[in-house]
């Protein structure tokens, strides 16, 4: 009889447990030490020795049916709870929200890096000079006096009287040249500054500058070198050609163009119908210019070589406008990845 009251009382309270609280609180009136269970177990000792067994049997069952049922409300609470949880912070898992993009190299230093791995294995070393420079180092001392006429072509923002934002990476040879005896073998990749604007040009914009000196260097080793690097930038088929040129630092001076990787010499819009692309200066170092950092011309001889990533960027990626690559849009960022 009072088995069966207890079990009616602790089903019925069991329904209406809202809480993991009110649970607990259950089952410490049924199971506690002072439970209700707990006491009809106590009382077993009272009963006649042969009702025991079936007794004891009878509350048993009863104490695992309770348990039981008070594992599944537990269960069940749990659940309740975290779904409670879910909504009320406001996580909406349907939402189809973008995933976060990989970054990825800027399309001008995926060049450089390709170019400077290139230079580096061919035993060159990575000079960086400064991009604040004198007007020495940028102009006198690469034999570009006040007053040459070669100033012209490079619109300089000068800072003060004798200081400017370097207009060329030649700067980095002087540098280097002070500082380091033959044999040198460097590259100087960085910005520039130049006051020049359109779709060409850029106020700010990159060179790679490139110097070798040493005992008996030709114009057939700049050659050789050149012919290299247009094979590894712009494919095995590509050709190069000197065309004489003027640079106050290098004597002879060489303008060198490159056969169109795009139409292989027949004419297209890449190389504008000529078949050839202009893609650096470069020349052997004027004997001033060695003279100027401490090197005898009579003893050692050199080359030199200046070209523009940016312009090297736009003609492999058929970019025809150079502010694509300062507006920094990550649409057209993206499509480089
Ligand atoms: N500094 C030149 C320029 O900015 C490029 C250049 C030409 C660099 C010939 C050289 C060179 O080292 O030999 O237009």
């Amino acid at each position: 009889m009072e088995l069966n009251k207890i079990r009616q009382d602790a089903i019925q309270k069991l329904q209406n447990v809202t809480t993991e609280r009110e649970l607990a609180e259950i089952k410490t009136l049924l199971f506690g030490k002072t439970g209700e269970l707990t006491g009809l177990m106590r009382k077993l000792k009272e009963l006649p020795a042969d009702e025991k067994p079936a007794a004891g049997k009878m509350i048993n069952d009863l104490r695992v049916e309770l348990l039981s049922l008070c594992d599944e409300k537990e269960r069940t609470l749990h659940i309740n709870a975290i779904e409670a949880k879910l909504n009320s912070d406001g996580i909406d898992l349907s939402i189809d929200k973008p995933f976060h993009t990989v970054g990825a190299a800027h399309p001008v230093n995926q060049v450089r890096k390709k170019l400077v791995d290139y230079f580096i294995g061919n035993g060159y070393v990575v000079y960086d000079s400064p991009e604040i420079e004198t007007d020495y180092y940028n102009f006198q001392a690469l034999n570009i006096p006040p007053d040459h006429p070669a100033r012209d072509m490079q619109d300089t923002f000068f800072i003060s009287d004798g200081i400017l934002l370097r207009t060329q990476t030649s700067s980095g040879q002087i540098r280097l040249m002070e500082k380091n005896k033959p044999p040198i073998k460097m590259i100087c990749p960085g910005r520039v500054f130049r006051n020049d604007d359109d779709s060409t040009h850029s106020p700010v914009f990159h060179q790679m500058e490139g110097l070798v000196v040493d005992k008996h260097v030709t114009l057939c080793d700049l050659k050789g070198t050149l012919e290299g690097f247009a094979k590894f930038i712009f494919g095995d088929e590509t050709e190069i050609r000197f065309r004489p040129s003027y640079f106050p630092f290098t004597e002879p001076s060489v303008e060198v163009d490159v056969s169109c990787f795009n139409c292989h010499g027949s004419g297209c819009r890449v190389c504008k119908n000529t078949g050839w692309i202009e893609i650096l200066g470069a020349g052997m170092v004027n004997r001033k210019v060695l003279e100027n950092c401490g090197i005898d011309p009579d003893e050692y001889s050199g080359f030199a070589f200046g070209m523009g990533l940016d312009r090297i960027t736009m003609i492999t990626s058929a970019i025809n406008d150079i502010k694509l690559l300062w507006e920094n849009d990550v649409r057209f960022l993206r499509m480089f990845r």
